[in-house]
């Protein structure tokens, strides 16, 4: 790609940016939140059209109209924000828009989908994944739907994929299995683009790098040639020590308690106690029940049995709004599904939950939403063109900054957190930590699940283990080690999915 440009509405997202990708190499695609990797990326398969710049393929200048002539000429994406069709099946999704027929009957264009079943189950098998084809996708967990992309992107056969933060939702055992297929992929000569902001992963797998910074190419070359310092600042155009900016706070009365809460197979029998000033973790494997169990807590799903109690008394949540009125908060994981009104402004998301303070007699007090979002648009950095923005046009990142946003105005005591950091860089995912600490020590009680074992142990004063909806273990901050938490995920003989 050569001096690929393109503006939004008069905005400049990406100026004379270059791009040279090769046969069998990996690719990272690196920037803070915003930068324009994703849009970069789109214009790569043909659902933006850049404002100037040539794309070359094997030396020969080519025209991308959309992403169907982008997959015909070998190039194929996992988006960012996954967008599977939710009423499909599985393999309908894995086949979408190249739909196997029924042999002899092609003229008349009868779906096969037996033979797409099978088809798909074969794929899961070669790569581990025992997710039932016939699966409605709706009822996937979003790591689920995050696999599913990810084996389809691999099915369509490309020469070029672009794999926009794949490892966003998955833990880490999924993470080894798809990197078994990147090794694969590779060793084929097809060439990753891949983007992503675990350090981690990247200096684990990438070939070469490019990083991007507001729209402009920052630096590029092969990935031994940068130490993560580096990286970074690149990044962010100033120094940013990657570490976990904890605060001892004081712990003190118990804000939460769980009594022996019931909900199924995946919330089994939970006991825990939440205090003020506490952060505390949820870890576990994608499937044992750590996001079911804040669901049923939040009253998203109610609980079958066991008590719920608030600063000692004993509530009832049948329903989100109960548990609000308790002054509990939720940021789920999902923030597309259920974390925010795309086609709304960002102000309008910001004030969603507490709009009834925004109000008198009934009327939004315009004034007073106005100022509350730009508060929050400045002391979260989120970036926007202003708070009248769609948040539909936001970078991931920044959406789930108006998440956290949203929240935070309406002043909650307990918070929860699943995956805080999904999709946020490096410079963002301190101030999430520096925010969770502050909040801690204002002495709310805090509640985390992350599958990322350095974040959930760098910002945690204890740490729960799930392991088939239940706990199977409890660590206390000296005793967090990756391999403690391991041995009490698989306790219980945790699976992959
Ligand atoms: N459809 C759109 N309309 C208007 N602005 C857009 C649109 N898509 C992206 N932008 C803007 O372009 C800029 C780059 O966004 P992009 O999604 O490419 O960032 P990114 O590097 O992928 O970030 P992230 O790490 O958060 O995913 C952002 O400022 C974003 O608000
Ligand atoms: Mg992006």
């Amino acid at each position: 790609m050569n001096d690929i440009s393109k503006s939004f509405s008069g905005v400049k997202v990406l100026d004379k940016v270059s791009l040279k990708i090769k046969p069998g190499e990996v690719h990272a695609l690196m920037g803070e939140n915003g930068a324009g990797k994703s849009t970069l990326m789109k214009i790569l398969m043909g659902i933006y059209k850049s404002d100037s710049g040539s794309i070359l393929l094997n030396g020969e200048a080519i025209n991308i109209t959309s992403p169907k002539d982008a997959i015909s000429k070998g190039i194929s994406m996992i988006h960012q924000e996954l967008n599977p069709v939710l009423d499909m099946e599985v393999s309908e999704n894995i086949f979408v828009g190249r739909e196997l027929l029924k042999t002899g009957f092609e003229k008349l264009k009868i779906v096969d989908k037996s033979a797409m079943r099978e088809e798909t189950a074969k794929l899961f098998q070669s790569m581990n994944i025992s997710i039932n084809p016939k699966s409605i996708t709706r009822r996937l967990s979003v790591a689920e739907m995050q696999l599913v992309e990810i084996v389809k992107a691999i099915s369509l056969k490309s020469n070029i994929i672009i794999m926009d933060e794949p490892t966003s939702a998955i833990t880490e055992k999924e993470v080894d299995v798809l990197f078994t297929q990147i090794e694969q992929l590779k060793n084929k000569g097809v060439a990753i683009i891949y983007i992503s902001h675990k350090m981690d992963e990247i200096f684990k797998i990438a070939d070469s790098i490019t990083v991007l910074r507001d729209g402009v190419l920052a630096g590029t070359g092969d990935s031994k040639d940068f130490t993560r310092d580096k990286l970074i600042s690149l990044m962010v155009g100033r120094e940013i020590k990657e570490v976990y900016p904890k605060e001892n706070a004081e712990i003190k009365e118990t804000l939460l308690e769980i009594q022996d809460l019931c909900r199924g197979k995946r919330v089994n029998h939970v006991s825990f106690q939440l205090h003020s000033g506490e952060v505390l973790g949820i870890a576990g494997l994608v499937g044992s029940g750590r996001s079911e169990l804040v669901e049923t807590i939040f009253g998203i799903q109610p609980a079958v049995s066991g008590r719920i109690l608030v600063k000692g008394k004993e509530v009832r949540i049948k329903h989100p709004k109960e548990a609000i009125a308790h002054k509990m908060a939720m940021i789920t994981e999902d923030r597309k599904r259920t974390g925010l009104n795309l086609k709304s402004t960002v102000e309008q998301n910001i004030s969603l939950v507490s709009i009834r303070k925004l109000a008198k007699y009934g009327i939004i007090d315009k004034k007073k939403e106005g100022t509350a979002a730009e508060q929050y648009i400045e002391s979260l950095k989120i970036k926007t063109h202003s708070k009248k923005t769609p948040v539909i046009s936001l970078s991931g990142g920044n959406q789930q900054k108006v998440v956290l946003a949203k929240w935070l105005l309406d002043e909650p005591e307990i918070i929860i957190f699943d995956e805080p950091t999904r999709g946020i860089d490096v410079g963002a995912k301190r101030d999430i930590y520096t925010l969770i600490g502050k909040l801690a020590k204002q002495g709310k009680g805090i509640l985390v699940i992350s599958s990322e074992m350095p974040e959930v142990m760098g910002i945690s004063d204890r740490i729960l283990v799930m392991s088939e909806g239940t706990i199977a273990g409890e660590l206390k901050r000296d005793e967090f080690t990756q391999e403690a938490i391991m041995n009490f995920a698989s306790a219980r003989g945790g699976k992959i999915i």
